[in-house]
């Protein structure tokens, strides 16, 4: 088949990802006769500093007439400053919004050979496989936001959950029929204890649930709770459905059950047209430009671009059993071994998944 596939490198380690992800997705188009075009473009603060725009039109567009993106991470400490007039993440929230992705798909699968890696008990994590859908362009990220000054003097700033019934709907929907192929159970999180837009959730979910779902068990989780559940009955889970921030937060915690935020990979799909693709993880400015991050993630989320956007589900599960066998022979990033302990760098870590390959 042929694919343009766009690479929005980013900001920090999001470029040293990247180009391992790229050159499995060469790897694999070789092997199976695949001709993928790939397009690089800016996003995020490499994108201010060139262009003074975290998204640049040239990005929107290449991205639009894409089959699939595929993004390494965005920000930094440049760009900072709360006082500043445009941030790197502003371009990542757009680009999301452009292109329609409302759900975002991140699964969180402990693997037997990083069992150990975890900071968490083996015998509360094994079997742990958790399919997140995390929605992705409404809520406290896109509701009426601001900060105005008082006539005392004093600043008054504001972020709004908004949601509508259709927005909870869409993903509710993708959620439970993605439930319906796997061990059959909802769980749904919301706040709705003090929330209004939270409680448009539960009675949204609830109806859909009991109208079109009644085979799936449904279960109700308020978010504080979900934050410790997490951690005591991971196995518990199934398919879970939540708002945009809940998403992003609960799976951060949820990425120390496989041990590290660089094994955590993500699709982001709309209705129709390319979906974009990236690690769960930021642009990591602690150890950017060391050659140490785990490409691992991002690898995974080529995986996920192979199935979801070009429909190459062979070449998914091959990528994924490539990242299974090094972590099976013990090749392991700084990330997933003690602190002293020997590990190998993201391009020695890119060769043994190439090799798997
Ligand atoms: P982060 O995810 O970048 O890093 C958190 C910790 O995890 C750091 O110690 C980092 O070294 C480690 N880590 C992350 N990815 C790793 C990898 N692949 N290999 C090894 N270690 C890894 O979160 P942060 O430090 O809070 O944020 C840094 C910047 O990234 C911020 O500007 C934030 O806005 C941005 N960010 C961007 C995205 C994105 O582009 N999708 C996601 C999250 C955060
Ligand atoms: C993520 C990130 C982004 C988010 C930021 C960088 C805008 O944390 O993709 O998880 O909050 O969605
Ligand atoms: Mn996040």
């Amino acid at each position: 088949m042929k694919a343009t596939i766009v690479l929005l490198p980013g900001d920090g380690i999001g470029p040293e990802v990247t180009t391992s992800a790229h050159r499995v997705l060469e790897a694999i188009a070789k092997r199976h006769g695949h001709e993928f075009r790939f397009q690089e473009c800016k996003i995020g603060g490499i994108a201010i500093d060139m262009f003074g725009d975290p998204l640049p039109a040239d990005t929107i567009a290449a991205c639009k007439g894409s089959d699939a993106v595929l993004l390494g991470a965005v920000g930094g400490p440049k760009w900072d400053d709360p006082n500043a007039k445009t941030r790197p993440e502003a371009g990542l929230l757009k680009i999301r919004k452009e292109l329609g992705l409302f759900a975002n798909l991140r699964p969180i699968v402990t693997f037997p050979e990083l069992l150990d890696s975890s900071p968490l008990k083996r015998s509360i994590i094994e079997g742990t496989d958790i399919l997140f859908f995390r929605e992705l362009t409404g809520g406290l990220y896109f509701g009426p936001s601001g900060c105005e000054t008082l006539e005392d003097g004093q600043q008054r700033a504001y972020s709004t959950a908004v949601y509508t019934t259709s927005e909870v709907e869409r993903i509710v929907r993708m959620a439970a029929d993605a439930a319906r192929t796997r061990r059959k159970k909802l769980t749904m999180v919301d706040k709705a204890n003090v929330l209004e837009a939270s409680r448009l959730w539960r009675r949204v979910t609830g109806k859909i649930m009991q109208e079109e779902y009644p085979d799936l068990q449904y279960e109700v989780v308020l978010v504080d709770s979900m934050a410790m559940h997490l951690l005591s009955r991971p196995t518990s889970f199934d398919v879970v459905v939540t708002s945009n921030m809940f998403g992003d937060i609960l799976t951060d915690e949820a990425s120390m059950l496989p041990g590290s935020l660089g094994m955590l990979p993500s699709a982001s799909i709309g209705s129709s047209g390319p979906g974009l693709y990236e690690p769960i993880h930021g642009s990591a400015p602690d150890i950017a430009g060391k050659g140490i991050a785990n490409p691992l993630a991002t690898i995974l989320a080529a995986a996920m671009l192979c199935r979801h956007s070009l429909g190459l589900h062979q070449e998914a599960d091959e990528i994924e059993r490539a990242v299974r066998k090094v972590l099976a022979q013990g090749d392991r990033t700084a990330d997933l071994v003690a602190k002293g302990t020997a590990s190998l760098g993201t391009a020695a870590m890119t060769e043994r998944v190439l090799e798997a390959l």
